[in-house]
Formats: structure tokens, sequence, C-alpha cells
């Protein structure tokens, strides 16, 4: 079988080819007496590529070319006359290797990211699925570019686990038992039947087995998908998602705040430098001004603010909220979008959340009445970032968890990283999604994931 050429590589070429083969899926079929031009496509780029057939070749096909056949074609790829493209190919022989009829669902028009959502099997094929999945595989790459340049260490946490990170409550269980008749002690669950001898669930974050492994690499992250069963049917949820999590040791908020900022400028360059083609269809179609916007956050530097002085700002805006916002009280999204789009105009971090809403690891300010915690807000998105020095000194993380009501029984060896070699540390969870939602401009998490987990779906 001859070898079939990616579409991005022929559409970078710089001369003519005598023979190429190329193979993808029909996006739209415009058939003439003298020619017919076909716009193939095959998701490794944006464009398609320009097919001129003649009808001794098209007549010859068997039913079934439209909008959505896949084809596999050969010919002579030379300089186009029509503008706006390079290059077409002059097809010299063309095989239909699965056709369509009129009922194949994603014809020419324009259809809404709900009815698409519908077929997620299909959607892949749709411009704007495409760019966002295009977008997707390109940051996953420039995340561990970014941390293999500086030497961060990449480590698996596990997918299992006994542990509830955030102490929230929103996991989901893993068990083997017989759901009708799970055996009892007492009246209650005997978890040491279990298969893991143990009440487990799915990982809502890998951050504690970070910081282990933060105390032995120094400088380590994580990238995997964590799962909530938090009953939250926004757009800016899931109950998978993907988190990236790195975790440093020798490292304060402020420093924490820096590689946070750092970060998301890399993430931003390498969009802007190598997804030109998708960020342009999503600046037209999607939402007006996002080159402008990425292009101006590279550079920008970003703002801190404590959430004192946030809580401070919000009051005194005069705006009027759904719920009231008060000292204590955590940040509703009116509140966030309030703070990064209105009064800082921009991304933001706000900091040393009140101890009494943030979880147990995170390191007592001397205040005694704040945490060393952050979060990155963004225009649109919200919070994109949440992170935190960790609580590094062993006798104040015991009082917290007690304070907290967590036993320690099952965190032992969370505490025995502060017992032997203890060190001031800290990191931060990325919500890819969410950054996926801010590069793209698209407005539903839905859309920015193949396929999307939230309450009551788990379709695909
Ligand atoms: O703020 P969160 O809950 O922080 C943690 O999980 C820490 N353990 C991270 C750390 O310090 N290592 O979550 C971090 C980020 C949020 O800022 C948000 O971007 C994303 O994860 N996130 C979600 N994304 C989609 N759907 C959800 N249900 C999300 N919950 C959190
Ligand atoms: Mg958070």
């Amino acid at each position: 079988m001859q070898k079939r050429v990616a579409i991005i590589t022929i559409l970078a070429e710089d001369q003519p080819r005598a023979q190429v083969k190329v193979c993808g899926w029909v996006r739209s079929v415009r058939r003439g007496k003298e020619v017919s031009f076909i716009a193939l496509n095959d998701g490794s780029c944006f464009a398609s590529l320009q097919l001129v057939v003649v009808p001794e070749l098209l007549d010859k096909l068997p039913a079934g070319l439209g909008t959505g056949a896949c084809l596999s074609v050969q010919g002579e790829l030379i300089a186009s006359p029509a503008e706006g493209q390079q290059w077409e190919l002059q097809v010299s022989a063309i095989e239909l290797l699965g056709g369509v009829d009129e009922s194949f669902p994603l014809q020419k028009k324009r259809h809404s990211f709900e009815f698409l959502r519908s077929i997620a099997h299909l959607r892949p094929r749709s411009n704007s699925f495409g760019a966002v999945f295009r977008m997707r595989s390109a940051l996953s790459f420039a995340v561990h570019q970014f941390f293999q340049q500086r030497h961060f260490v990449h480590v698996h946490t596990p997918i299992i686990t006994a542990n509830d990170c955030e102490g929230a409550g929103e996991m989901f269980r893993v068990t083997t038992l017989d759901p009708q008749q799970p055996p009892q002690t007492a009246g209650e669950v005997d978890w040491s039947e279990d298969f893991f001898g143990a009440r487990t669930g799915l990982t809502v974050s890998g951050q504690l087995q970070g910081e282990l492994f933060a105390t032995a690499f120094s400088d380590i992250y994580t990238f995997g998908p964590t799962f909530r069963a938090e009953n939250s049917n926004t757009s800016r949820h899931a109950s998978e998602f993907w988190m990236i999590e790195p975790e440093m040791a020798f490292c304060d908020l402020a420093g924490d705040c820096d590689l946070a900022e750092d970060f998301l400028r890399h993430l931003v360059g390498y969009a802007l430098e190598h997804c030109s083609e998708d960020l342009d269809f999503f600046d037209q179609r999607i939402e007006k001004g996002l080159l402008n916007k990425l292009q101006g956050l590279h550079t920008a530097e970003f703002q801190r603010v404590s959430y004192s002085d946030a809580v401070a700002q919000l009051q005194k805006s005069g705006q009027k909220f759904e719920f009231p916002i008060n000292w204590g009280s955590d940040l509703q999204s009116e509140h966030e979008r309030f703070l990064t789009e209105k009064i800082f105009a921009g991304p933001v971090f706000v900091t040393d959340y009140p101890k009494e809403i943030k979880a147990f690891y995170m390191r007592d300010n001397d205040d005694g009445k704040t945490v060393a915690a952050m979060d990155l807000l963004v225009p649109r998105v919200g919070e994109i970032i949440g992170g935190s020095q960790r609580e590094e000194r062993l006798d104040r993380l015991q009082q917290k968890m007690a304070a907290q009501g967590i036993g320690a029984g099952d965190l032992e060896w969370y505490l025995d990283i502060r017992r032997w070699g203890s060190c001031p540390h800290a990191g931060f969870g990325l919500g890819f999604e969410r950054l996926l939602m801010y590069l793209t401009g698209m407005e539903n998490i839905r859309d920015v994931i193949p396929f999307p987990r939230t309450p009551g779906h788990a379709d695909f």
C-alpha cells in the first residue's frame, strides 16, 4: 500500500509533487460539468485539501460520495489557481473507502454545540471540535515540555485511593461488595471485607502522594484524570476532568504563584506559536478578540490581592450580588468573575483565605485566621488554578486535622514526611479543561473534553 501523506504536511510543501496519496473525510462536494471539487480533511490540521476530480473518475465510484464519506486518493499536487489556497490535488485515482447517505448528521450547516454533544462520537469531524481536540493534544505536550525543561519529575499518582484529599466528601466509591447484601458489622458496612480491605474511591487529586515525591525529588508534577461526585451542573464543572499538579520542595506561596504565572504564560505562548490556525478560527467564530487577549496575557504581569482586600473591594464596588459577600464566606463564581473581569480586568491571584473555608493541608499564616492559599482567577472562566503552601509543621498539621475531624489513622504516611526531613513546600492544581476553555473561548466544559461526564451523563 502506498504510504499516505498527512494533509498538514502537504499544505506545507514548498514545491509541487508528482504522485501523492492522501486519505480523509469529505467536508463538501461541488459537482461541475468539467471538474468537481471535493474538500478533504484528515484532521491533521484545520484546513482541508482541495481535490480536483474529472467526471470519468467520479462516475466509476459506487454510490455514497457525499459530506462525511471517507476517501483515499492519489494525484499530482499543483499550485492552485483558486484564491485562499496554495495547493490543490489533481486526482488520478480515487477510492471510496466508506460511503455515506443523506442521514449523516454532520451536514454542512452550522450545528449548535448542544446538538453536537448528543453526537459526541461524530463531533470530532466538525471544524470546531477538530480545532478543540488538536489544541488539547498540543497543550498537553506543552505541559510536559514546561516541566521537563525545568527538571520536574513526572509522577503517576494512583487513581484508586482511600484518601479524600480535598475533604469535601465528593469521592466516587470503588467497591466489589454486593450492593444488595454488603457484609455488615454492627449495622455498618464492613469495608475490611472489600477488595482492598478498605473503603476506597476514585481520586479527587494527586496532591497528597505528589507531596511525598516532592520530599524526594524536590520538584515534581502529576498530570492525570481526577473525579468528583459533586452534583453541580454548571458549565465549568465536570465529574471527570484532568488536572496538572506541580509540587515543589523549598518553596513558599509567593514562589508558588510565580511558577503558576510562568506556567500559564508558557502554555499561552505555546498555543500562539503552534496552534495559530486553530486559534484564528476561535478568534473569528467563538470569542472575538481572543488572539488579542492571549497576546496581552503573554506579556502581562498577573496581579495579586489578598482575600481580605478582595472582599473589601467587592463590598466597596456597590455591585448587587445574588450572594452577599462577607469576610469569612467563600467567593462565589459571581464574585470571582467580578474581580477578574471588572476590578482587575485580567488574571488575578487571590491569596490568604480564611482557614475555615480551605482544606486541612494548607499552611497556617501567623495571623491565626488565614492560610497560605491562592486561587488564580481569569476572565470568563473564573478559578483556573487552586494551590497553597502546605503545612509542614507536624504539630500544627495534627491540630488542623483534629479541628477538621480528620482521623490520623489513614494519613500516618502523610504525617511521616513531617516527622522525618520535613521542609517548606507548595504546589497547585491547574484544571486542564478550564485552561482549554480559556484558550479556545469555548464556554462549556463539556465542549473541551472528548466524552464529558456530568451528573446524569456518562454516554459513549
Ligand atoms: O482547587 P482544587 O480543588 O485544588 C486541588 O485539588 C488541590 N489539591 C490542588 C493542589 O494544590 N495540588 O482544584 C484545582 C483546579 C481548580 O482550580 C479547577 O481549575 C479544577 O482543578 N477543577 C475542576 N475542573 C473541572 N471540573 C471540576 N469539577 C473541577 N474541580 C476543580
Ligand atoms: Mg479550588
